[in-house]
């Protein structure tokens, strides 16, 4: 009679802890633990793109309006409390004509009440060969006075998921007289 009871050994306590996580992941469970093979995740990769922002306050047709401030931002030296929406061109060199690769969709705001610095909050949309469709996210601190700033890129998608890195944007040109500036950004991002 003993003969007829299975033997409970190792290998079947592993096989019924995988038939009842199986069970458990078919039965709508709400998380499971997953191989990023699965996902279709290979190695991580990091590129570098380089590109030219071009954001135009002044004229008939501004890429970057204000939106919103405060009762006090017109008697503050750094603005603070203004807050601007961008979708600024995004080319491969200074010149606007030259080609466009993408648009930076996105917010920034006067945050600092002692010098000319930036909350951006933001979108790099691209539109350039593999990557249209794809997009990097910004969060960061951009005081525009300083020769590098560097901001973080906080996610991305596309062909950009699971993206982290930093941005550098430099001011290329800046016209005192419109506000329109021109601003090199080297992003160094790693990616799937
Ligand atoms: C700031 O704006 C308010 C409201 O528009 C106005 O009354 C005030 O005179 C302005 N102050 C300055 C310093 O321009
Ligand atoms: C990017 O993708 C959109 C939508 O799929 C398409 O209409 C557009 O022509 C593409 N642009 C480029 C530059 O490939």
């Amino acid at each position: 009679m003993a003969k007829t009871l299975p033997k409970v050994t190792p290998t079947v306590l592993i096989l019924f802890t995988i038939f009842s996580f199986s069970a458990f992941a078919t039965a709508g469970s709400f998380s499971r633990a997953l191989s990023p093979a699965k996902l279709g995740l290979k190695r991580e990769k990091l590129s570098h793109l380089h590109f030219y922002f071009h954001d135009i306050v002044s004229g008939r047709n501004p890429t970057a309006v204000r939106v919103a401030e405060a009762a006090m931002t017109n008697m503050s030296l750094t603005g603070f409390g203004a807050v601007f929406m961008m979708d600024d061109p995004l080319t491969v060199r200074p010149e606007l004509s030259s080609k466009l690769v993408g648009r930076a969709q996105g917010i920034y705001a006067s945050a600092s009440q002692t010098e000319v610095g930036f909350l951006m909050v933001l979108n790099f949309a691209f539109m350039e060969g593999k990557y249209n469709g794809s997009s990097l996210s910004v969060l960061g601190r951009n005081v525009i006075l300083s020769a590098v700033r560097e901001l973080p890129i906080v996610g991305g998608s596309g062909l950009f998921r699971f993206a982290r890195g930093y941005a550098q944007a430099r001011t290329h040109t800046f016209d005192m007289r419109t506000k329109d500036a021109v601003v090199d950004y080297n992003v160094y991002a790693f990616h799937y």
